[in-house]
């Protein structure tokens, strides 16, 4: 079946951002090799559904050159980069993506990918997992099972575990130490940054950033306004994380507080209606809101449209809205993932690790799918610990090892 991107013509820059990618993923380049001499995936096929950026595009390869058949697609209609998915179909991949598609067609999208019948899915947020749920189970035929990327995926995940709907085992690539440690805190806390100061072309220093959710994001989003020189504000629902927050030297107060102070506003829960119009109307004019949560309900935007007198684009990627007061609120990439939406998503290093766990996810489901049930499961730890071992060499660090008195020592035997 034909890929369906945007522009054929645009592959030289997706191939440049993809040998850049390449450059600096050492960890999956390494086991890339390994998977590619061994063709782990010969004769399967695999649905990668995941911000189709340069990184995912190498992961795609890593799977393609190891032999599978790789489809893929991307997971949210605004983080598709066209040239990125022109440089995927001139090597021989199957790609049905473009930016800024309709919701429609990122499901059309997302079924024409899931027509090819995969052995092993790797889903980022659980749009696939949803569709072979409920419309798709014909897809399912030859499915062994699938990896999940991100927090709300994996959120999504158990829902279905609990409820013992889960119809094939997933890994919840998300949940590995490789993963959340440095994706979800180093990955979004550099890239939101980068995200909505490219977007904005505004200083952080000397503004009050309100970050709400102090999870793995959050707390990489916090610690890194800070370093911007913001004086920063946590909101929580969760009284322990609250006290991190606290004792890692930041206010904290409820949303209901922080909207009449704060000047940029980041959500990062992974829950709805974060910031609602009952904030919104409390807010200065000229704030900043942006979302780093997979999907865009963290803003109420269907609250902030209603509310609005006026509605302009105020620069590329950022809409204005107008209240009642005269006070414009600017929204950042309509409430979309703003690293993915308006930036180019995590650094390539810190993907190396992301992309390394997902590689051998896929590999863990297709050696171990047998004797899997239909749970969500973690990788075992000595997979982490390997995929360290490796980036920690790549980047010219040694460390120490247990002497067999230690281990005795320390019961590790
Ligand atoms: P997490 O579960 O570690 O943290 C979420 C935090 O939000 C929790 O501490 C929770 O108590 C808090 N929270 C929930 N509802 C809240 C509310 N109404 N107000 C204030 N706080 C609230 O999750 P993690 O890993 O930090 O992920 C957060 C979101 O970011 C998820 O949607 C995840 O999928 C997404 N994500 C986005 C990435 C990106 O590239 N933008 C990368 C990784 C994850």
């Amino acid at each position: 079946m034909e890929s369906i991107i945007r522009d054929i013509k645009l592959a030289k820059s997706g191939h440049e951002k993809i040998s850049w990618v390449d450059r600096h993923m050492p960890a999956l380049n390494a086991i890339g090799d390994k998977l590619k001499a061994d063709q782990t995936f010969k004769g399967k096929t695999i649905c990668v559904s995941v911000h189709l950026e340069a990184k995912t595009a190498y992961l795609a390869e890593v799977l393609h050159r190891a032999g599978a058949n790789v489809i893929v697609t991307g997971s949210n209609p605004l983080s598709t980069q066209d040239d990125v998915a022109a440089a995927l179909v001139e090597d021989g991949l199957t790609v049905y993506a473009w930016y800024g598609a309709t919701d429609e067609e990122y499901f059309d999208f997302l079924n024409k990918s899931l027509d090819h019948h995969p052995d092993i899915i790797i889903d980022d947020g659980g749009d696939q997992v949803h569709l072979l749920h409920t419309t798709r189970a014909d897809a399912m035929e030859n499915l062994l099972g699938g990896t999940e990327e991100t927090t709300t995926g994996v959120n999504r995940l158990h829902g279905l575990d609990k409820a013992g709907e889960l119809k094939f085992p997933m890994v919840a690539a998300n949940d590995s130490y490789c993963k959340y440690l440095f994706d979800n805190r180093y990955g979004t806390g550099q890239s939101t940054w980068d995200g909505i100061m490219r977007t904005t072309n505004l200083t952080v220093v000397g503004k009050k950033v309100v970050v709400a959710g102090y999870g793995w994001c959050g707390k990489g989003c916090a610690m890194r306004a800070k370093g911007l020189g913001a004086h920063v504000i946590v909101t929580e629902v969760d009284p322990i994380k609250a006290i991190e927050a606290v004792f890692d030297g930041f206010e904290v107060m409820p949303m209901a507080e922080a909207a009449k102070v704060g000047d940029i506003f980041v959500t990062l829960t992974g829950d709805k209606d974060v910031i609602r119009g009952e904030h919104m109307k409390n807010m200065k004019d000229g704030v900043v809101l942006a979302n780093a949560g997979h999907f865009d309900v963290e803003i109420n935007k269907p609250e902030l449209e209603a509310l609005a007198v006026r509605h302009f684009e105020a620069r590329h990627n950022i809409e204005g809205y107008e209240l009642p007061n005269g006070h414009v609120i600017n929204l950042l990439a309509e409430g979309r993932l703003v690293n993915l939406a308006a930036g180019d998503g995590h650094p390539a290093e810190i993907m190396d690790l992301s992309f390394a766990v997902q590689a051998l996810a896929a590999k863990y489901i297709l050696e171990h799918h047998a004797e899997l049930g239909n749970h969500v499961y973690v990788l075992p730890h000595e997979i982490d610990t390997e995929i360290a071992k490796i980036k920690l060499a790549s980047m010219g660090y040694a460390i120490d090892t247990l002497s067999e008195e230690q281990r005795k020592y320390l019961n590790l035997d």
